[in-house]
């Protein structure tokens, strides 16, 4: 078997120690931000069955066409790793009872992309996604924005921009196409390989093609929000008063589209520059998708958290960091102690104090570099002599100050306990 066999999948990385514990930490911030708006936890599965996907987002949009993971079951069942997490949510609520139409939810999960790789960009990357279902009100979307800047400042996370887009009801969406379509007619030809048939698929995506040429010809056309009717324009102009009385900087991009298909309305993406090409630290909108026989409204987001820690190296990791240090280092004298003291760390864990123990049997040198290496600002040690006496040698790791104790005096001389 080849070395590679033993990697993982590209664009599938581990998230291991020391970082796992940035992400824990990202994560639960999220929570508690989310738990002030009144979001509760759902979590769906990661594999779905297929056609979930394809007519939520859209048959023709890159995601569907180009870089989900689908492969058929042993039945014959055609399945697909979760590209994102909005349509699984509305697959639920399609299935729920009434009152699931206007849940507020949120989901923190891997989602699968088969896309090239390159920095910010993977195949297995995690979302923390939020849904607020419910039928299309400027506040609501009002308030879902502003609950993303709330995650990302509790994150510490500066410098990111806002950028926002309508693309009005259905009705507004036929005049756009008709309209884009109309004044593409003459310059499709210059257009790039993929946008040509997007010509005929999809004409917004030409919007956000990232080709040269594309893009020039792009900011020739007509903006979107010139085809939208009043109510479209009223909705769009409410929701800017309403950010603009939160306080919540933005900029209107006429040319933003996003690549799902089930957005009407509104529709937003957070960008930073510390991710370069993939800027995109978040995206959401307003949407309606139609599930069987029933029609789901609602507003989100999601942010991708690998994007969310580049950008947070880049500026201040130090707002994230934590004392991942132990309170105190148990070290052992002597192969007879070792169970004596596992129980005394055992007592002392369940009573907060974060302890580590060397269960080596190495010298007590060994043991005490151990300490030293472990960050803790104590050592503990016991061999038989403190055992008679019924008492242990506490160090101050920082200043090599030692002194014997009781159990009870170590517990007030540590001062600190955690909450278990
Ligand atoms: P999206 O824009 O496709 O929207 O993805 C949201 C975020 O996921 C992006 O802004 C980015 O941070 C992250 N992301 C996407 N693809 C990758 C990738 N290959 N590697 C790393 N990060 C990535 C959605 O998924 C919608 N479901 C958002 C939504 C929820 N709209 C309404 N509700």
């Amino acid at each position: 078997m080849s070395s590679t066999s033993f990697q993982p999948v590209q664009g599938m990385p581990d998230i291991a120690p020391p970082d796992s514990s940035l992400w824990q930490r990202l994560e639960s911030t999220a929570r508690e931000v989310l738990a002030l708006y009144g979001f509760a936890e759902i979590r769906t599965p990661i594999l779905e069955h297929t056609r979930i996907f394809t007519r939520s987002i859209g048959d023709t949009t890159d995601v569907v066409q180009k870089e989900m993971y689908t492969f058929e079951d042993r039945g014959g069942r055609s399945l697909t790793l979760r590209p994102e997490g909005t349509a699984g949510v509305m697959r639920y609520v399609a299935n729920a009872g009434p009152e699931a139409l206007d849940a507020r939810l949120y989901y923190l999960g891997p989602m699968f992309r088969s896309e090239r790789t390159q920095a910010g960009r993977y195949r297995q990357f995690y979302q923390l996604g939020v849904e607020a279902l419910g039928p299309p009100n400027p506040p609501v979307d009002a308030e879902s924005i502003a609950l993303q800047r709330h995650v990302l400042d509790a994150w510490g996370l500066s410098g990111s921009t806002l950028q926002l887009n309508t693309r009005g009801g259905t009705e507004d969406m036929r005049r756009v196409q008709e309209g884009l379509k109309q004044a593409l007619g003459p310059l499709r030809e210059r257009l790039c390989d993929s946008c040509k048939r997007r010509y005929d698929m999809n004409v917004l995506r030409i919007l956000d093609c990232k080709d040269e040429q594309c893009r020039k010809l792009a900011e020739t056309l007509p903006a979107i929000i010139d085809f939208m009717g009043d109510e479209a324009t009223r909705y769009f102009d409410e929701l800017l008063q309403c950010l603009e009385r939160l306080e919540i900087p933005f900029t209107v991009n006429r040319t933003l589209v996003r690549g799902l298909d089930y957005y009407t309305h509104t529709i937003w993406e957070v960008l930073h520059p510390a991710l370069g090409a993939q800027d995109s630290l978040s995206g959401g909108g307003r949407y309606h998708i139609t599930m069987g026989n029933k029609k789901i409204e609602g507003v989100g987001f999601a942010m991708g958290l690998e994007r969310i820690i580049v950008a947070l190296r880049n500026v201040d990791l130090e707002a994230m960091e934590s004392d991942e240090r132990p309170d105190l280092f148990i070290v052992s004298h002597g192969r007879e102690i070792v169970a004596e003291n596992l129980l005394v760390a055992q007592l002392l864990r369940q009573k907060g104090v974060a302890c580590r123990i060397d269960l080596s049997l190495r010298s007590i040198k060994a043991q005490m570099r151990a300490a030293n290496r472990s960050g803790a600002p104590y050592a503990l040690i016991r061999g038989e002599l403190e055992m008679e006496k019924g008492l242990f040698l506490l160090k101050n790791m920082e200043d090599g100050s030692q002194e014997e104790l009781v159990l009870a005096d170590v517990l007030k001389k540590l001062g600190r306990t955690r909450d278990i």
